[in-house]
């Protein structure tokens, strides 16, 4: 009995890994449940296949519940996109995430790290806040829905 239920919070125990390109059908699905122009299969693929993008998963069990998708170029990355499952928001799964694709993207020899995010996504600016982002700029405007954008940096190393 105890060994199925420790079986069973193992099985419920999030894991990271790197994204295969294996993976583009479930990203891409997972990206049009978070974004409003969601990014298609073949799209996604094309990004995994491409040796400057770093890519990251999040899993619960077999299931892929999270991803992170960077480019590096001339010792800088930015962060292209992280989504995690609507039903698995809210759990502190971003963060650990977040961290391991730093850690690799600094091994990999990045000296920064940059993105862009709507001014008015609360949960990804705490997000990154946590992790050490400062904001560098303001893209004013910048979304058709009106919101600026907010470009965000953090040192690496
Ligand atoms: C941003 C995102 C990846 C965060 O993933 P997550 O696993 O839910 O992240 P966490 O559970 O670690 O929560 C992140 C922070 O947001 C906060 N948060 C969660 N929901 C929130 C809400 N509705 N309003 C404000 N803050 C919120 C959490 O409290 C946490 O902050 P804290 O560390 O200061 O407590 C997730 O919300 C998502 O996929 N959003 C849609 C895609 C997106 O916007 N990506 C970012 C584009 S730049």
């Amino acid at each position: 009995m105890i060994n199925f239920v420790s079986r069973l919070l193992a099985r419920s125990e999030p894991t990271f890994s790197a994204a295969l390109p294996g993976d583009a059908a479930t990203i891409s699905a997972l990206h049009k449940a978070s974004f409003q122009r969601g990014w298609e299969e073949n799209e996604i693929y094309q990004l995994l296949v491409d040796s400057a993008v770093v890519a990251h998963r999040a899993n619960i069990g077999n299931a892929i519940v999270g991803f992170i998708l960077s480019r590096m170029a001339a010792g800088e990355a930015e962060i292209l996109s992280i989504a995690v499952a609507p039903a698995r928001r809210g759990r502190g799964l971003a963060g650990p995430l977040l961290d391991l694709h730093l850690r690799r993207l600094a091994g990999l020899g990045a000296r920064a790290v940059f993105l862009e995010v709507d001014e008015r996504n609360a949960p990804a600016g705490a997000l990154y806040r946590r992790a050490g982002f400062r904001q560098v700029s303001r893209r004013q405007g910048y979304y058709t829905h009106g919101a600026s954008a907010l470009v965000l940096r953090r040192d690496l190393g």
